[in-house]
């Protein structure tokens, strides 16, 4: 069992985990009362939200002190970068030049580090290195630090999402035909192209199943919850309501079809011969009613709901939360 366990500080739900692999430990979920990141709370919903993930802690039974944390893919700056074959110096240079294009802080206020993905073995002219760069706001990373801390708990590291999605599901993968993991959480939806052992490519839309909540709220005049309660129950069922909700959530679906084709054209043209030829759904929105038929008809591949619980011995109400906890496992492994 590792000395640490995952935590996941979802914008609308906080998910922690303590397992080897394949026995669950200690498992809880809890309502981010809040419904927003830490980085866009107040002090004093901070603190607030402090005292609910000790309480969470506690009921859990959970008494490690080590966690891996996560910070939302919406903090940080993370992509896959292509550069051509150059020296080591060289390619720290170039990096820093690229972040200073695309990170709008100064330099000294953001924290930063990447792993070199693919290098070509011989040069002929126009092979590129794959670089995965990941930089975050000192000031972002502080405050994950400082709620830790309150809480009493020992950050061994903090990490974005992407690492942890490609990690928990790495083990079925090949990265000659990698997958696309489809993560539909509330706030945003992450994109990551992943094999066994290599990131092909990622990104972030900010826009996810609260956004979807709020369409039906809006057209049907409802309060968010029971709006939550239309999307949960039909879902992207044509024969419900006259086709309504799936026409009001098309454009939302649609648009993240739109950037998995986009991400899967670009890995197409760099590795001739590969094929993505699965999607992974994960995230509260997998549960979405007919999303699964919808993603594999518009994309051409097939599709399945990711479960990090499928071969874990666990306690019989976690059970179909396995999508929910996908960024937590990877976390805790
Ligand atoms: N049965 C369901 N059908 C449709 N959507 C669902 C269902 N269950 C949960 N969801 C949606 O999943 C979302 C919450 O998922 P999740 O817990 O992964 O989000 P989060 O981690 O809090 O958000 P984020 O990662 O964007 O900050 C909500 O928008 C919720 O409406
Ligand atoms: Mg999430």
């Amino acid at each position: 069992m590792p000395a640490y366990f995952g935590l996941d500080i979802g914008s609308t739900s906080v998910k922690l985990i303590h397992t080897d692999g394949k026995r669950v430990k200690f498992v809880a979920i809890g309502r981010n009362q809040f419904g927003k990141s830490i980085s866009a709370m107040s002090n004093a919903e901070k603190i607030a939200l402090t005292d609910s993930l000790k309480v969470l802690i506690n009921e859990a039974g959970l008494r490690e002190k080590k966690v891996v944390a996560s910070i939302p893919e919406s903090s940080v700056f993370s992509r896959v970068l292509k550069f051509p074959v150059m020296s080591s110096p060289e390619l720290a240079t170039a990096i820093r030049w690229e972040l200073d294009q695309s990170v709008p802080f100064p330099p000294n206020e953001v924290e930063t580090s990447w792993v070199v993905l693919e290098k070509p073995d011989r040069f002929e002219g126009n092979e590129k290195i794959s670089v995965y760069v990941v930089a975050v706001p000192s000031r972002i990373s502080e405050s994950y630090v400082q709620i830790l801390d309150l809480i009493g708990l020992e950050p061994v590291r903090l990490e974005n999402e992407i690492p942890a999605l490609s990690r928990v599901f790495a083990e079925g993968l090949s990265d000659t035909n990698p997958a696309l993991i489809v993560d539909l959480g509330a706030a945003g939806t992450n994109l990551v192209i992943t094999g066994k052992t290599k990131l092909f490519g990622n990104f972030y839309i900010p826009v996810g199943g609260s956004a979807m909540t709020k369409m039906i709220a809006d057209a049907f005049g409802l309060a968010l919850d029971q709006a939550e309660n239309y999307k949960r129950t039909y879902g992207l069922a044509k024969d419900q309501l006259d086709g309504k909700i799936v026409t009001l959530l098309k454009p939302i679906i649609d648009n993240v079809i739109g950037e998995i084709r986009k991400l899967i054209i670009a890995f197409k043209d760099e590795h001739s011969g590969s094929v993505v030829n699965k999607l992974i759904l994960t995230g509260g929105g997998a549960y979405l009613i007919g999303l699964a038929p919808y993603l594999s008809e518009a994309v051409g591949v097939e599709v399945v709901v990711g479960d990090p619980f499928a071969d874990m011995l666990i306690e019989a109400k976690y059970k179909a939360l396995g999508p929910v906890f996908a960024i937590a496992c990877g976390l805790a492994m």
